[in-house]
């Protein structure tokens, strides 16, 4: 957002014109449509049953209210405000969608689904991520398609800007997937849930998934290669495997998980993040088990729970680095293409660096084996 938005004057009058129109547009909407997060910040019309086991229920969509009972426990109100918001809606897991792919999306059978989660306001990863290694097309004659994973930005008034933004991206490329519900890091499983949901509706015949993070290169082709000797039907689940760790229990960090969401010190083995690879097999399982388990605040995490109960096992790839990347030798530089030619998924990189990265593996005469630069 800060670049797309540091406008000339001229720029800035056409888009508050822009805002203002969409407003008048939404508050018009509002009062037809299905209520959104504003109007249930207002008080709710109907009387509270919040602690009450029911969820809300078809046909129109109820607003999710906060689980209030969970405040009264005495150690809610020491909690950081992310634990807090997770404790109080974790219950919610229905929300409407704001931006639905074409059906032409998944019309023929997809090989390798890219899911990639984005936040609203990252505009230029997914365009480098549509030039570069998300790009659609058929590789080796299978079909390779991107969507991106949003949700939306919890101040209101960023909240319109963003919406109309990926409103915008979704005419243009037809590869957003958004949901009404605040996108902030301890909703991230939520995310991942309600795509899984989406996919055995609307993308059932996809044979493998990419998950993974909008700033992570992926060597798209090689992922390819290797998936073709797998069979969708089987259990596939790769990825930078993560083992014997448990809870954060210092406040201040990000991952920090206090005992009122979780008393277990371990975490089942997991994959990271920033990427991981499935097989239409593993993602029926995993829908299965998020079904019936209590939503997680970490969602590399909460693959995890749910492959654990589905009795299965995460993997590892020596090509998926999602937690930093050993350089093998002092010969060859971090960025040298020659290191990535072989691997799946790098975490961190920088938007101009995918493209250079991109560029340098598709040129037709690389060589390794010497030290080379590309730039
Ligand atoms: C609300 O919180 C209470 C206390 O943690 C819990 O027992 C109850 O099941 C929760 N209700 C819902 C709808 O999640
Ligand atoms: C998740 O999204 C819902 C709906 O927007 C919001 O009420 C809740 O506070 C969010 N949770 C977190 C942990 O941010
Ligand atoms: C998925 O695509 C394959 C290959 O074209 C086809 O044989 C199969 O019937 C399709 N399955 C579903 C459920 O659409
Ligand atoms: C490799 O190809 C690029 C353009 O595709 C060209 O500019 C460069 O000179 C070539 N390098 C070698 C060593 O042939």
């Amino acid at each position: 957002m800060r670049h797309l938005w540091h406008l000339r004057p001229s720029g800035t009058l056409i888009l508050a014109i822009g805002v203002f129109t969409l407003l008048l547009f939404l508050l018009f909407t509002l009062q037809e449509s299905p209520p959104t997060y504003e109007v249930r910040e207002q008080p709710p019309e109907t009387p509270k049953t919040l602690a009450g086991p029911t969820p809300p229920t078809p046909p129109a969509r109820a607003p999710c209210h906060a689980n209030t009972s969970v405040a009264a426990h005495p150690d809610f109100a020491g909690q950081p405000r992310q634990v807090q918001d997770f404790l109080l809606y974790k219950h919610c897991r229905d929300f409407p969608l704001l931006q639905d792919p074409p059906p032409s999306k998944c019309a023929q059978p997809v090989f390798l689904l890219l899911a990639i989660k984005s936040s609203p306001s990252n505009y230029e990863r997914r365009e480098l991520l549509r030039r570069t290694w998300g790009r659609e097309r058929k590789v080796q004659g299978l079909q390779l398609r991107l969507l991106f994973l949003v949700g939306t930005a919890s101040n209101p008034h960023e909240a319109r800007k963003v919406n109309r933004l990926l409103e915008l991206e979704a005419q243009t490329h037809g590869d957003i997937l958004q949901w009404d519900f605040h996108d902030t890091f301890f909703n991230l499983t939520l995310k991942q849930v309600l795509f899984l949901q989406w996919q055995e509706v609307r993308c059932a015949n996809t044979s493998f998934v990419l998950n993974g993070d909008d700033d992570v290169f992926a060597h798209t082709d090689n992922m390819v290669s290797y998936l073709q000797g797998h069979d969708p039907g089987h259990h596939l689940f790769v990825g930078q495997l993560i083992r014997n760790v448990g809870p954060i229990r210092v406040s201040w960090s990000k991952y920090y998980v206090p005992k009122m969401v979780t008393q277990n010190e371990r975490y089942p083995p997991y994959c990271g993040g920033g990427g991981f690879l499935l097989s239409r097999f593993t993602a029926d399982a995993l829908r299965r088990a998020a079904r019936v388990l209590d939503l997680f605040p970490i969602d590399d995490v909460f693959m995890g729970m749910c492959l654990e109960l589905e009795g299965l096992k995460p993997a590892s790839h020596s090509g998926i680095r999602t937690v930093g990347v050993h350089v093998p030798s002092q010969r060859l530089s971090s960025f040298d293409p020659c290191f990535y030619r072989d691997l799946l998924l790098v975490h961190r990189f920088l938007p101009y660096e995918m493209l250079l990265m991109w560029d340098a593996l598709n040129r037709p005469n690389l060589t390794c084996g010497k030290q080379r630069q590309i730039h």
